[in-house]
């Protein structure tokens, strides 16, 4: 197996796909997830290369590091280069009915790759995981998944390189024989190892995994993909979902498969700061796609963990500390304009500006994504919605 056998607990900090915590109030410490999974740090020189390969600067998660690790990226970019095409994977568990930012997050970066690359994606909603993890029918999941659907078309994805499914759905033919190939290669003390179940939990969460896997193959997509079982595939993903992937890869040369790459992102910090990922149960902790202008600044206002000192006089003198500022952090994912970034950072590290001012540019930047979120969904029809989720061919999805 790739990496750690045991699920990624330590004394200071827990990441499992449905845990993410650092003890004591400390913060994650990415490093030493990248050495605990075995995954590869992302490096300048990828970014570099992602630029020339596509002929577009790269995006801001991209230059900003907020993905910063991979399993075989470069692998994907050599074989690009050699003018061989992949396909985007990723995926949603519909839990709640509303989006917070960080659920847009790895979707506006699967809109980038597709865009800058010309590539086909697959969407899952894992409708069927969210069923058996929370507590909802599998009706409520199935109308959660729809739901959610609206939100993704609304990043903008490409109708004619885009599929998306629900489980409930799809799985069947092809996509359930890769399931079945992949579950004979995995006993019950792999998963164990890799995702912490005990023997407490339900049957229904231990045979999961390969439902979340299968779609890593071409295979699983006969109406999209035909015989090309060659056609690599990488995934676009929160670094908590490495271990469903690590678990593909080790499966996948055994099934004769290619193996999946991964490109992940660190999680998006709740306003109180940055001990974990946001809670969609707790909704002081984060700003939604469906939160009104009022309540985008009543929040930051009220709840962005402040790195600025505690008196003015303070601040004057010693600066704001950028690196547990929530709205530097918050600004240095939706905020485009590098240099206006590193001239807040400048101007607020060293106390000139205070964090009312930071709060406000914020506060903007976010009101207009909201905004434009808002707006794109609405323009989402019930048609649009039948259509890319139909399992359909995609002609020109290379094109
Ligand atoms: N398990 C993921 C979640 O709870 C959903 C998911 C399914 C996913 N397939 C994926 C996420 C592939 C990233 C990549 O949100």
């Amino acid at each position: 197996m790739e990496g750690s056998h045991e699920n990624a607990e330590d004394e200071n900090q827990i990441v499992t796909p449905w845990e993410v915590a650092a003890k004591e109030g400390g913060r994650i410490d990415y490093d030493k997830l990248i050495v605990k999974f075995g995954c590869q740090k992302l490096d300048q020189s990828i970014v570099q290369r992602v630029e020339k390969l596509t002929g577009k600067p790269a995006h801001v998660f991209l230059r900003r590091g907020v993905f910063f690790a991979h399993r075989e990226f470069d692998k994907i970019l050599d074989a690009f280069e050699k003018g061989e095409n992949f396909y985007l994977y990723t995926g949603r568990g519909p839990s709640s009915e509303a989006l917070h930012l960080g659920h847009l997050v790895p979707f506006m970066f699967t809109k980038y790759l597709q865009d800058a690359f010309k590539v086909p994606l697959v969407i899952q909603l894992t409708d069927d995981e969210k069923c058996m993890w929370k507590n909802l029918t599998i009706e409520e999941s199935q109308r959660l998944a729809r739901e959610n659907a609206k939100d993704i078309i609304a990043c903008g994805f490409d109708i004619s390189r885009t599929f998306i499914f629900s489980d409930f759905d799809y799985v069947g033919g092809a996509f359930y024989k890769n399931m079945v190939r992949i579950a004979k290669c995995v006993t019950l003390n792999q998963v164990r190892a890799i995702f912490g179940f005990t023997g407490e939990d339900h049957i229904g969460k231990v045979s999961f995994p390969p439902v979340q896997a299968a779609p890593s193959f071409p295979s699983s997509f006969p109406h999209l993909f035909g015989d090309k079982n060659n056609l690599r595939c990488l995934i676009p993903c929160a670094i908590d979902q490495d271990p469903y992937f690590r678990m593909t890869r080790d499966v996948a040369p055994r099934i004769g498969c290619q193996k999946p790459s991964l490109i992940e992102s660190l999680f998006f910090p709740a306003l109180q700061g940055e001990t974990g990922k946001m809670s969609a149960s707790d909704s002081t902790t984060a700003i939604y796609v469906t939160d009104s202008a009022k309540d985008i600044k009543n929040k930051v206002n009220k709840y962005a963990f402040s790195g600025g000192g505690d008196t003015i006089e303070n601040h004057r003198k010693f600066g704001a500390n950028l690196e547990v500022d929530i709205s530097v952090k918050y600004l240095s994912f939706f905020l485009e304009d590098d240099a206006e970034l590193e001239n807040i950072k400048q101007e607020y590290g060293a106390g000139r500006m205070l964090t009312g001012e930071v709060k406000k540019l914020l506060i903007e930047v976010l009101t207009n994504m909201v905004e434009r979120h808002r707006k794109a969904r609405a323009a989402v029809t019930d048609e649009m919605v039948d259509v890319f989720m139909s399992a359909r061919p995609l002609p020109d999805m290379f094109g």
